[in-house]
């Protein structure tokens, strides 16, 4: 069997030993790949960094909007007859030049570090409730069902300015989006369940455009309320679709980050013994859990022309797939790639994409990260697993599914 196929594989991809490990194999002996598998449109699955940041900066050449991610056939086939497109989403992910850039332009001021530095005291507010939360546990926990689930969606959702009362219907919608493949997790295997997922999100958006047209407040949905491109409203799916996109993707990727770096600083004693002495290298720990974690396992792209690719020839208007977590492990590019180390220099790491479609909420997803260990190391005595974690069975957007703990705060 050709190893490509467990690329598909959630069991494969929800092994983090047996994912790296795939990863490896293919960069070195498949690193442009095509894969063939009854239940998907075949695509190229490119696992080296060089290529991956290659592709990922050529937008005129490497399209997004007619694949974007690896959805099965059958629910693509749905999402055509419901949306007329196989994404069924129309949001930035899913568009190209020059729509994509009159749309991220509507928030691109919002997502910039400077008026994302002056979120801090909300997220570290937020933050702080969580390591309360965690405290007033008494020293067992599920850190990632109880904490870092939570915490990133509470920090989106006071952004964008959903009530607090709503955030628990969120949760779920967003993990029956993403953790589709994990059979604990998704409302149901087939297509129609997707789509009433989708038409939940669209219905609870839909009511929260309508508010802020009535009540502008100081929160992104008035921003995206009140757009306009081209001197015209934007229309309903872009709106809908750009409140989903922000929800979703600063949702379960954040938490991954969250709960994948603690786990990593416990198996690292010396990194957590480290940022305890120093919590000024709190930032560049973000930066490597983000690395270190890469939740995000591929994105897709479409060609535009012949070409070439470690000698393999992609002719126009095939797909790719481009494996984040591999580019992040590949050592031709990061030096001991496997080996964690908060004071690393993650200048040139992948996880959050490259070119006009990196991640919008980068900087948010930094501060976030960083800002839950400011606040937890410094009220923590010990920390250990209380069993042994397990992993999201998810081909999109991979992480931790439950980490029982057991540890003593101050
Ligand atoms: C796009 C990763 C957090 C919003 C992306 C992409 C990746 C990514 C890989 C695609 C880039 C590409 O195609 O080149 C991550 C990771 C995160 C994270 C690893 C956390 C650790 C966030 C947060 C938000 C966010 C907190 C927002 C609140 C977006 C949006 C896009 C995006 C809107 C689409 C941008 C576009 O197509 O122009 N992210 N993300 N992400 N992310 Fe994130």
């Amino acid at each position: 069997m050709n190893r490509n196929l467990e690329l598909l594989n959630p069991a494969i991809m929800g092994d983090e030993q047996a994912m790296y490990e795939l990863f490896r194999y293919l960069r070195e002996h498949d690193p442009v790949s095509y894969v063939e598998h009854h239940n998907y449109e075949p695509f190229w699955a490119i696992t080296r960094y060089e290529d991956i940041k290659f592709i990922s900066q050529n937008n005129d050449r490497f399209i997004n909007s007619p694949r974007t991610v690896l959805v099965q056939k059958q629910f693509e086939q749905v999402l055509l007859e419901n949306f007329g497109s196989r994404n069924g989403l129309e949001t930035l992910i899913h568009m190209d030049a020059p729509k994509h850039k009159k749309l991220r332009g509507v928030t691109r001021e919002w997502f910039k570090p400077g008026p994302i530095s002056k979120l801090s005291s909300t997220v570290k507010s937020i933050a702080k409730q969580y390591v309360d939360k965690m405290e007033a546990r008494g020293g067992e926990c599920d850190f990632v069902k109880e904490i870092s689930l939570l915490y990133p969606l509470q920090v989106i959702m006071s952004i964008i300015g959903v009530p607090p009362e709503k955030e628990g219907m969120m949760l779920k919608l967003t993990q029956e989006l993403f953790g589709g493949a994990d059979p604990s997790q998704a409302r149901g295997v087939n297509p129609e369940d997707a789509l009433a997922v989708l038409m939940d999100f669209f219905a609870f958006f839909s009511e929260v455009v309508e508010d802020r047209k009535k009540n502008p407040k100081d929160d992104l949905a008035t921003v995206l309320a009140s757009a306009l491109i081209d001197g015209e409203p934007m229309e309903q799916l872009d709106q809908i679709s750009y409140f989903i996109i922000t929800a979703t993707a600063g949702h379960d990727t954040t938490a991954a980050t969250v709960a994948g770096g603690l786990k990593a600083l416990i198996e690292h004693p010396d990194q957590l013994q480290k940022l305890r002495d120093k919590p000024e290298l709190c930032h560049s720990a973000a930066r490597e859990m983000i690395r270190y974690t890469s939740p995000v396992r591929h994105m897709m792209r479409t060609t535009t022309q012949d070409e070439v690719f470690q000698g393999q020839t992609i002719k126009a208007g095939e797909s790719i797939c481009l494996w984040y977590p591999s580019a992040n492990r590949d050592s031709t590019a990061i030096t001991n790639p496997d080996v964690f180390d908060i004071e690393r220099d993650n200048k040139s790491q992948l996880a959050f994409g490259f070119g006009s479609h990196m991640c919008l909420g980068q900087h948010l997803a930094i501060l976030e990260v960083e800002l839950f260990f400011r606040e937890l190391l410094p009220r923590l005595k010990h920390i250990e697993f209380a069993s042994e974690p397990e992993w999201v069975q998810a081909i999109f957007v991979g992480g931790l599914k439950s980490m029982p703990l057991r540890y003593e705060f101050n």
